[in-house]
């Protein structure tokens, strides 16, 4: 199979193969180079006028985007910053990326920006063929797509749609709703609004939103004060690591936690509130860059068919190549494509692909006024057309297994201070021996010219673009085992 066959993707008629780049974008900085503590002080005066406006608590440090290139982030005082972290995840090829700054040179992008439709009622004449062209060339196996703005309301809406299939298939296809229904769910009650559960993990995160909330384990301050509802929540395999030597402990893992699923669901039907949905990240990011196997997703699908539950990929944090395939469920080989996969961040555009299953027969039942923004599917355009030009998960491969390796043997330098390493392609993660040292790792590296991500309670993750080269792997290699010999 694949995405990016000529027949479907017209954009990747004229691929070049480029095997021997030096250098992704040109004029990248040669390294991290500091001027100011971060933040300097420029960052700070604007943090002050920020926040007299809005809470701004969680701001790190102003950036400049005119000087942000590659994988250098700017900031504001003139330090220059190798971004392993991306705007959490989500930036795909670099700041600044020509290709991505002549898009709105294109005159028929630029109308599509300033003029932007309601999508779900008023589209352009382009906007089939864009969804061909451009995320249809990229589908995971699956027939149609939704656009959406963020992942949280992504995940919200195909939520929506989970619950709408599942009492289609109850009710009948074509039958119609009851007088009964249409006046009780205005009121909230069921049977219109009905008691229907989606089964998450311990540890995910599926963003914000009052629904995807209700699937939101990682942290309590994402949650806390909000209402929600009573679903069931399996615990997310532990692994022990290295994987080769702890097989066995882990095959075991994953059963345990199967047999918790499925006890789960007989629960909640049990008790009324019967399971329509099971919704999982290929990795739980936020959540720790927690890792289950092939084998663990393969069983989660055949449970979610035993039950007629649906069963929905959230790849908002690893679609888009980071792990070395372009979706990371591709690495589970699932013996056939799960009903819902949903994107966000690397994506520029939210969305999810689905089945034919997944749409409701309805109109304005799955709706919002944007529906998504074209202006970004002109960007995603170009961002696709570079990543096939330029063979960027190859890249990724390439770089991911040095980064893996160089984090490797920081462990073995440092047992007591790192370990777990793991992940896959440059979407990868490490453990600190406490919490409290993963915060001063993060905060260290930062003022050696290296922003980095953390997640989970301990854990250091990597997000790095695609675009992100071996010599910014010895930068960053080199910069995190001097802060270890520092602790
Ligand atoms: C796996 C996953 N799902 C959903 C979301 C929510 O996306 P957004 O912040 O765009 O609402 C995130 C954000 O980090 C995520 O990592």
């Amino acid at each position: 199979m694949h995405m990016w066959s000529k027949t479907v993707c017209p954009i990747l008629q004229n691929v070049a193969k480029t095997s021997s780049i030096r250098t992704y974008v040109k004029g990248e900085p040669t390294g991290p180079q500091l001027k100011t503590e971060i933040p300097g002080p420029i960052s700070r005066k604007l943090h002050a006028e920020l926040n007299a406006i809005q809470p701004s608590d969680a701001v790190q440090f102003f950036a400049d985007y005119n000087k942000s290139l590659g994988n250098y982030i700017v900031d504001v005082d003139g330090n220059i910053i190798l971004d392993t972290y991306n705007q959490i995840a989500s930036i795909p090829i670099g700041y600044n990326h020509p290709s991505l700054l002549k898009v709105f040179q294109n005159e028929d992008n630029l109308k599509a920006l300033v003029n932007r439709p309601a999508l779900g009622v008023f589209p352009g004449d382009y906007w089939p063929k864009k969804l061909r062209n451009v995320l249809l060339s990229v589908a995971p196996r699956l027939p149609n797509v939704t656009t959406m703005m963020c992942g949280s309301c992504s995940n919200e809406n195909a939520y929506k749609a989970m619950f709408i299939a599942y009492r289609r298939h109850q009710r009948g296809e074509n039958v119609d709703f009851t007088d009964l229904e249409k006046e009780s769910c205005v009121s909230n009650k069921p049977p219109g609004a009905p008691d229907l559960s989606l089964l998450s993990f311990h540890g995910a995160f599926h963003g914000r939103t009052l629904g995807a909330l209700a699937t939101t384990h990682s942290k309590a301050i994402h949650k806390l004060d909000v209402p929600s509802f009573d679903w069931p929540i399996a615990p997310f395999p532990q692994y022990k690591y290295p994987l080769e030597e702890n097989q066995r402990e882990n095959e075991a893992e994953d059963k345990k936690c199967l047999a918790a699923v499925e006890d789960l669901i007989q629960t909640y039907n049990k008790k009324g509130k019967p399971v329509a949905g099971i919704v999982i990240e290929p990795i739980q990011s936020e959540g720790g860059d927690n890792e289950a196997s092939p084998e663990f997703f393969q069983q989660l699908q055949k449970i979610a068919k035993k039950y007629g539950a649906s069963y929905l990929i959230d790849e908002v944090q690893t679609g888009c190549g980071a792990t070395g395939k372009f979706w990371a469920h591709e690495h589970f080989n699932l013996e056939s494509p799960p009903d819902i996969v949903t994107f966000s961040k690397k994506m520029l555009t939210g969305g999810y692909y689905h089945s034919i299953d997944m749409r409701p027969n309805q109109p304005y039942r799955i709706f919002n006024t944007w529906m998504g923004d074209p202006g970004k599917i002109a960007l995603l355009e170009a961002c696709l057309e570079t990543i096939k030009n330029e063979n960027l998960l190859d890249n990724v491969i390439k770089v991911g297994d040095k980064l893996k390796k160089g984090l490797l043997r920081l462990e073995a330098e440092f047992p007591e201070k790192i370990n777990s390493t793991r992940g896959r392609g440059t979407f990868l993660a490490v453990n600190a021996a406490t919490p409290a040292l993963r915060d001063s790792i993060i905060a260290k590296m930062k003022q050696k010219g290296v922003l980095m991500g953390g997640c989970g309670d301990q854990s250091l993750r990597l997000r790095p673009s695609l675009i992100f080269q071996e010599r910014h792997a010895d930068v960053f290699l080199e910069r995190f085992r001097q802060i270890l010999n520092e602790h």
